[in-house]
């Protein structure tokens, strides 16, 4: 597998809990991975892991055959690796467009970005300003473009997320969590085939964290499930689905 995002012998503590507990992955380049398992599993840790958020106590990240393990997540950004959050981040004070344009540059609230912000702002202002319409228009949120974040439904929060991983300039693997959490079904169904035809235009990788699986099943191309910290199974999207191990981690078995 040419895998563009690696990870070898994760481990993440929070006390005395380990929340990972040496998980290996590799996302394959250009795919869709899906990452299923229940409630308290570690995915989200992982991402938060992956993307630099939390720093592991143990094991080894690789970006594109390059070690990133001890890099901030605003370096792994520019490097590509994007990420999407479970609970939307944004500036409650600025406008959906404000929002839009300032993931650009990155996560909002890192330091960095306002600095990045103010010295290029003038020369992308006009590319930004219509990178922004174009994905807030292709997430169908164009017409709130002037609202803020606190005047939107849970839906349209996921859906501002999305247009947000978008705007980075040269995204190679984008971890998302539960993107399509609180959206109406047929929307997301939208939803994925979006990130299938950013996928076949970009040659994009996803890894995504989705608890509605009949529906990601249908785009995903490969996956894996997490249970108690651990992958306990990978592959095909509908094999790993009806896999009896993960059946019944769900169960609490
Ligand atoms: N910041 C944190 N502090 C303490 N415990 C945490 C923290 N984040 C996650 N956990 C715990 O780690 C475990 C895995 O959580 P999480 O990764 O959010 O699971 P999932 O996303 O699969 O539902 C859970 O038991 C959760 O309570
Ligand atoms: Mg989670």
């Amino acid at each position: 597998m040419d895998a563009v995002l690696e990870a070898y012998g994760l481990v993440k503590t929070f006390g005395a809990l380990r929340a990972l507990d040496g998980v290996d992955i590799r996302v394959p380049r250009g795919k869709i991975t899906l990452l299923i398992g229940p409630n308290g599993s570690g995915k989200s840790t992982l991402i938060n892991v992956l993307s630099g958020v939390y720093k592991p106590d143990a094991g080894k990240i690789i970006l594109d055959g390059e070690e990133i393990t001890h890099l901030p997540p605003h370096e792994r950004f520019r490097r590509g690796l994007v990420r999407s959050f479970q609970i939307p981040r944004l500036f409650s004070g600025l406008a959906v467009i404000e929002n839009t344009v300032y993931a650009r540059y990155g996560n909002p609230g890192e330091g960095v970005i306002s600095g990045l912000f103010r010295r290029k702002w003038l020369s992308f202002e006009e590319e930004t300003a219509r990178r922004a319409a174009r994905y807030l228009g292709i997430t169908k949120i164009a017409k709130l473009w002037s609202r803020k974040p606190s005047e939107l439904s849970g839906g349209q929060m996921k859906l501002l997320e999305i247009a947000r991983v978008l705007m980075p300039d040269n995204p190679k693997v984008i971890l998302m969590d539960e993107p399509t959490a609180g959206v109406n079904p047929t929307l997301a169904h939208e939803i994925f085939q979006f990130i299938r035809s950013l996928r076949d235009r970009y040659n994009l990788s996803f890894l995504i964290i989705e608890h509605r699986l009949d529906i990601a099943v249908e785009y995903v191309d490969y996956a894996y499930a997490m249970a108690l910290g651990r992958i306990i199974a990978e592959g095909k999207p509908r094999e790993v689905l009806e896999n009896p191990v993960v059946i019944d981690s769900y169960l609490g078995g």
